[in-house]
């Protein structure tokens, strides 16, 4: 937040993205978040996800952190909590204030306990949320007042907030715009919080094409542009939330692969490279 950058946190669901990210970022000495959504956790199971993160930490010389993506109710966020996450969020995003501001008081009383720290949500993002589907109508920009009264409320350590990005490879239809008004207003009255942006791949437009000259069908996909995250993160954003690209990229190069070399089966062959 002192320096004005963002670190990235970026979704693991199996091995090789816990490789991936974690040899990008120490091959940039950059810290980094990896995150884990609830069906990630359904997917890969938390044991595992803990220890292979476990070696990563191990294997490298940055600071990672170990948190939980989306959490949608307390008992979640507890048990990631008692396995050995760094740091939960909760997101009661969906519900009326009173009653977020509820939840994630409950789940910040119990974090902290145990030293743990939670990012929660004030606002709806537009789009696909993880097991919480918002149509774009009903998007919900985050009110700043509502926001310093929400963390004085909760005591939460960080906060997502809505501005314009939605989750997945379809964020805008027009040009990328974000509402960098709300974000400082917002600031202003929380100078200490450090903001999330939570749907902020850029959707790279070469893995895009990548997907589609192999067979996919990714078309009219957008994201957010990198200069808008770099400004992002020069006003006042601390966590920028990545998960799209890196499927993407995986799914890209499988299909190249595939497409390429129709010969090859060997696992190692198609999920190394991706
Ligand atoms: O914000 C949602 C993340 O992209 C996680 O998605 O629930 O499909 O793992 P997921
Ligand atoms: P993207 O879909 O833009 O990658 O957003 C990921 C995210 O917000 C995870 O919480
Ligand atoms: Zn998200």
């Amino acid at each position: 937040m002192k320096n004005k950058y963002a670190i990235g946190a970026f979704n693991i669901n199996n091995m090789e993205f816990v490789q991936g990210i974690t040899d990008a970022a120490n091959e940039r000495q950059s810290p980094v978040i990896l995150q884990a959504s609830p069906s990630a956790i359904n997917y890969a199971k938390i044991d595992y996800l803990i220890k292979m993160v476990e070696a990563a930490v191990e294997t490298t010389d940055i600071p990672i952190a170990l948190h939980l993506d989306h959490g949608l109710d307390f008992e979640t966020c507890k048990n990631c909590v008692d396995s050995g996450f760094t740091s939960v969020m909760i997101d009661a995003s969906k519900y009326p204030f009173e009653k977020n501001v509820e939840i994630t008081k409950k789940v910040v009383d119990y974090a902290h306990s145990k030293s743990v720290v939670v990012e929660a949500e004030l606002g709806t993002l537009a789009g696909v949320e993880d097991e919480v589907n918002v149509t774009e109508d009903n998007a919900k920009y985050t009110d700043p007042t509502q926001a310093y009264e929400f963390v004085q409320k909760t005591g939460c350590d960080s906060l997502a907030i809505a501005i314009g990005t939605s989750h997945g490879a379809y964020k805008f239809k027009g040009d990328a715009k974000l509402r960098f008004d709300i974000l400082k207003n917002v600031k202003e009255k929380l100078p200490d919080t450090p903001i999330v942006l939570h749907g902020a791949s850029s959707v790279i437009p070469k893995l895009v094409e990548m997907c589609n000259n192999n067979g996919g069908d990714i078309l009219g996909a957008k994201g957010v542009p990198d200069d808008i995250l770099r400004k992002a993160g020069q006003e006042g954003v601390t966590k920028i939330n990545v998960d799209t690209d890196l499927r993407l990229a995986m799914t890209g190069e499988i299909r190249r692969i595939f497409n390429s070399e129709p010969s090859v089966f060997d696992p190692r062959k198609y999920l190394g490279p991706s």
